[in-house]
C-alpha cells in the first residue's frame, strides 16, 4: 500500500515508518519537525516539510502518489502545554484535521487510522478502562482528540470515510536501529534505554511514571496491531470506539482499498 504517515518524524510515528517499510509499504511522511526529527524519517520513505494542515502542500503531495490510506500521528502533545495555550492545540490537533480530511476527499481518499489517546477518558472511575468507560477529558489535549474523533466518526456517516482511532495509552521503546545510534536523543527515547542500560534508576523517573501500574505498549509492534505491553500493569486498556481491538488484520483492513 501507499502510506501517508503525518508527524512520521516523531516518536511513534517514525517508529511505524520503519516498520512499515520493513513490511513493504510506500511511505510518504509529512512532518513540520515541531517536536520530530528529520534524522529519524528513514531515507527509503519521500519526506516533506511543512504543515499537515497547509492544503496547498496536501494537495501537491496526493498528486504526485496515489495514496490509499493516511496514519495520523501529528499533533500537539503536550498536556501541560494545552492548559496554558487550548488554542493552539484545537487548531493543531482539530482544524488541520479537518483540512486533511478535506483533501483526502478531494482526492478520494477515504482511510485513516487516527492516534486519539487514553486522555479522552478522563479520571478512571474504574479500572481497567474500557472503551464504554465515559468520556470527560480533563484537559484540552485529550478534548481536541475526543473532537477529531467525532469529527472523524460524522465524516464516516456523511461520506463513507473509513477509520479507526486507537486510544494509545503509555509508549515506552526505542527503533529496531535505536534512538541512540541516530545521534540524537529526546526524553522519550533515551529513558527507556537508559533504564535498559541500568544508566538511570527509578528515583530519576517523574513520579507517576514509577508509583502508577501502567499498561505500556512498544510503538514497534504498532503495524502488527498487538501494542503488546512491555511492562505488567492492570490499569489501562487498549481501545479502539471501531469494532474490533486493533489486531493487525482490522487495523489492515481499515487502508485495504
Ligand atoms: N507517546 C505516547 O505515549 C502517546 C500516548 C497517547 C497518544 N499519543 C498520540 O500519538 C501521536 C504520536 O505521539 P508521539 O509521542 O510520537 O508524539 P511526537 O510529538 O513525538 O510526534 C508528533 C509529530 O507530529 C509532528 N507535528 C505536530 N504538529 C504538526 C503539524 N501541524 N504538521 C506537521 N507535523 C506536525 C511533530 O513535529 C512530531 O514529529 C500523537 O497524536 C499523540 O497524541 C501518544
Amino acid at each position: 500500500m501507499i502510506l501517508l504517515i503525518t508527524g512520521g518524524a516523531g516518536y511513534i510515528g517514525s517508529i511505524c515508518v520503519e516498520e512499515l517499510l520493513r513490511q513493504g509499504h510506500e511511505v510518504i511522511v509529512v512532518d513540520n519537525l515541531q517536536e520530530g526529527h528529520r534524522e529519524a524519517v528513514p531515507p527509503e520513505s519521500a519526506f516533506y516539510e511543512g504543515n499537515f494542515g497547509d492544503r496547498d502542500l496536501l494537495e501537491t503531495i496526493f498528486q504526485k502518489h496515489s495514496i490509499d490510506g493516511v496514519i495520523h500521528f501529528a499533533a500537539d502533545t503536550r498536556v501541560e502545554s494545552s492548559m496554558i495555550d487550548p488554542g493552539q492545540f484545537f487548531n493543531n490537533n482539530v482544524v488541520n484535521g479537518i483540512a486533511l480530511l478535506d483533501v483526502m476527499r478531494k482526492f478520494g481518499c477515504n482511510r485513516m487510522i487516527f492516534s486519539s489517546t487514553a486522555a479522552i477518558y478522563g479520571e478512571p472511575q474504574y479500572n481497567p478502562v474500557d472503551e464504554n468507560h465515559s468520556k470527560l477529558p480533563v484537559n484540552p489535549y485529550g478534548e481536541s482528540k475526543l473532537m477529531f474523533e467525532k469529527i472523524l466518526d460524522w465524516y464516516h456517516r456523511a461520506y463513507g470515510l473509513k477509520f479507526n482511532a486507537l486510544r494509545y495509552f503509555n509508549a515506552a521503546g526505542a527503533s529496531r536501529t535505536s534512538a541512540m545510534d541516530r545521534g540524537f536523543l529526546i526524553w522519550k527515547w533515551s529513558k527507556p534505554w537508559k533504564l535498559s542500560q541500568g544508566k538511570q534508576s527509578l528515583s530519576n523517573l517523574h513520579p507517576e511514571d514509577s508509583v502508577i501500574p501502567r499498561h505500556w505498549w512498544h510503538p514497534r509492534n504498532w503495524p502488527t496491531g498487538n501494542l503488546a505491553g512491555i511492562r505488567n500493569s492492570q490499569n489501562w486498556k487498549k481501545s479502539s470506539p471501531q469494532p474490533g481491538n486493533g489486531t493487525e488484520s482490522i487495523l489492515m483492513d481499515t487502508l485495504q482499498p
